[in-house]
């Protein structure tokens, strides 16, 4: 039995364990369905998605289970344009863009991403999803409030105490505490990453002081243990991301698959290289080069134009040193299983180091 604090009445679930949204290659669902109906809560990042799409993958959720599930976004702003800081970032791609032949001019114009609008939330008003997460920022009074008329639950990231007492503030209904450890991006929204960077051990009891709803431990929660950790420290719950991309159900490409089933501890860089904001995933001599780069980078999500041609000659000729593996710092307690298989397995292990 799972502890009274757990999230599992709230979100209507049996184990308090929530697979990340993660933006991939190609979408989630298959992963999102089998999560929910293994009695977990099955996501999808929603941020890279029209309308038409988020309208058709709820409908895909839906007809395939009775499960709650999550539907999450970026909170991200407009992205600026700086021809200054866009020539610099070019110089410095150029000796790339040369090993890989590409000889094209990335637009720096157009956002590869739509932020978060009045449309999608009108489309989320009308499906109402049992929970709506968000990434990067604290959603408008309009947006919490609208969603919970609906009764949407919502849970937003918070990488420091400051912001998980913002979003309590904000009305978020379970705060997501991600630390320094996680794959993927960063959801900080108040802090440079440069500066801060909390563990999940030090981030999680503190927000759990600091705010009055729950809170799920985020970031290098690779097994049993540590879900009995994050307990251990007040969370209500889990989100694993890095955990579920090895599930038989996950869309990821077979370098991808093959880096994660060798993963070491050492093996991730956090760098703006890819997205133009704080991203964890394998170190490629692209990034490592990056990363010495002291000045400011294009801005998220423009900088996805200026290094999309690396990740497609990457993708297209097998080739890892240009390819963006997003993976955390656990990636080596990975277990390729279907989802169902993992989702019981880290239950049996967790509630075994948990009973009194
Ligand atoms: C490949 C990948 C993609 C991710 N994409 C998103 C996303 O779209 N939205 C989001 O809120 N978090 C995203 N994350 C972060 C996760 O929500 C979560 O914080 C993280 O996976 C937890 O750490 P772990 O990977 O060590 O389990 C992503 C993580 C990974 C590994």
């Amino acid at each position: 039995m799972w502890p009274q604090t757990a999230i599992t009445g709230l979100l209507n679930i049996k184990h308090p364990i929530i697979q990340a949204p993660m933006i991939l290659q190609k979408p989630l669902a298959p992963l999102a369905i089998t999560v929910s109906n293994a009695g977990g809560l099955g996501s999808l990042g929603c941020a890279e998605m029209t309308i038409e799409e988020v309208e058709k993958a709820v409908t895909t959720l839906r007809k395939n289970t009775d499960g709650p599930f999550n539907l999450n976004f970026f909170l991200h702003k407009e992205p600026g344009y700086n021809e200054q800081i866009n020539r610099q970032m070019l110089e410095h791609l150029m000796p790339f863009y040369k090993k890989i032949g590409f000889t094209g001019i990335p637009d720096s114009r157009t956002s590869p991403l739509n932020v978060f609008n009045d449309e999608m939330l009108s489309l989320l008003l009308d499906l109402s999803p049992p929970v709506v997460s968000f990434h990067f920022g604290v959603p408008q009074p309009h947006v919490v409030k609208s969603l919970k008329q609906v009764g949407c639950f919502l849970m937003a990231t918070a990488t420091t105490v400051n912001e998980a007492k913002i979003l309590d503030q904000a009305g978020i209904d379970a705060i997501i505490a991600q630390g320094w450890e996680a794959g993927g991006h960063r959801g900080s929204f108040e802090t440079n990453y440069e500066e801060v960077g909390i563990g999940t051990l030090s981030l999680v009891p503190q927000v759990v002081d600091a705010v009055r709803v729950p809170v799920i431990a985020a970031g290098g929660i690779g097994d049993g243990r540590g879900i009995a950790a994050a307990f251990a420290l007040g969370a209500s719950g889990v989100s694993m991301g890095t955990a579920f991309l090895t599930c038989l159900e996950t869309p990821i490409t077979d370098q991808h698959r093959g880096a994660l089933l060798n993963a070491k501890d050492e093996d991730t860089q956090l760098s703006r290289a890819f997205s133009g904001r704080p991203c964890r995933g394998k170190k490629n001599p692209y990034s490592e080069t990056m990363i010495n780069l002291h000045q400011p980078f294009t801005d998220f999500p423009t900088m996805y134009n200026f290094s999309g041609p690396l990740k497609k000659y990457g993708i297209d000729n097998n080739d890892l040193e240009y390819q963006f593996l997003l993976y955390g710092q656990s990636a080596s307690l990975n277990r390729e299983l279907n989802a169902t298989a993992l989702i019981e397995v880290l239950a049996e292990e967790a509630l075994a180091i948990m009973r009194p």
